[in-house]
């Protein structure tokens, strides 16, 4: 499987987005205790870069959870890393890769009610509204994508591409 040469969002678009989402992100959360709670593997890169540009205090956490197969979403999502700390009173924003079916989050967004934090809020990096199934909404959103495959900047297809300082289409011909 292949990715088209040219990316379908430039890194420099990627940077300049993570700049706008940091500020906004950094004025919503002044004076509270904030925990970026990072989707493995694929939010890697876009919490990295976010993070570092926020200008309140942060925690980082990890929490992964799996449901995908190929190209195509499934139903079943198990989460298999959660974070340790005790997150209540804590105002937690959940940091994705990319919201398609909503499956992944809606499940993740059930999991971190359970652990009682003051807020819970989602950040994701590319949003495809076209597939939703299930009405999850972002409260910060990086790009709205059409309905395809896309690679590259964490992204993967069956762990390739995920180096790319760019997003990519998939060549699915
Ligand atoms: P759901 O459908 O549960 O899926 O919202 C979210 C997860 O599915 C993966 N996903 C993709 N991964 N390119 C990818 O590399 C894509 O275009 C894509 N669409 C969905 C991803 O793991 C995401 O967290
Ligand atoms: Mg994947």
């Amino acid at each position: 499987m292949q990715r088209r040469s040219e990316p379908l969002i430039s890194e420099q678009a990627i940077q300049a987005r993570i700049l706008e989402l940091a500020a906004e992100i950094s004025r919503d959360y002044v004076n509270r205790e904030l925990v970026l709670a990072v989707v493995l593997k694929g939010a890697l890169m876009f919490a990295a870069d976010l993070s570092r540009k926020l200008t309140v205090p942060t925690s980082i956490e990890f929490v992964r959870a799996r449901s995908y197969q190929g190209t195509r979403s499934s139903r079943r999502v198990q989460v298999t890393v959660f974070p340790e700390e005790n997150l209540a009173g804590k105002h937690v924003l959940i940091v994705e890769d990319i919201l398609d079916t909503g499956y992944t989050t809606h499940f993740l967004l059930d999991r971190f009610r359970d652990a009682k934090p003051d807020s819970l809020e989602l950040c994701t990096l590319l949003d495809k509204p076209a597939r939703r199934n299930i009405p999850v909404a972002a409260r910060y959103v990086g790009f709205t994508i059409d309905d395809q495959f896309v690679v590259g900047y964490g992204l993967d297809y069956e762990e390739k591409f995920r180096e790319l300082p760019a997003v990519y289409v998939l060549d699915e011909t």
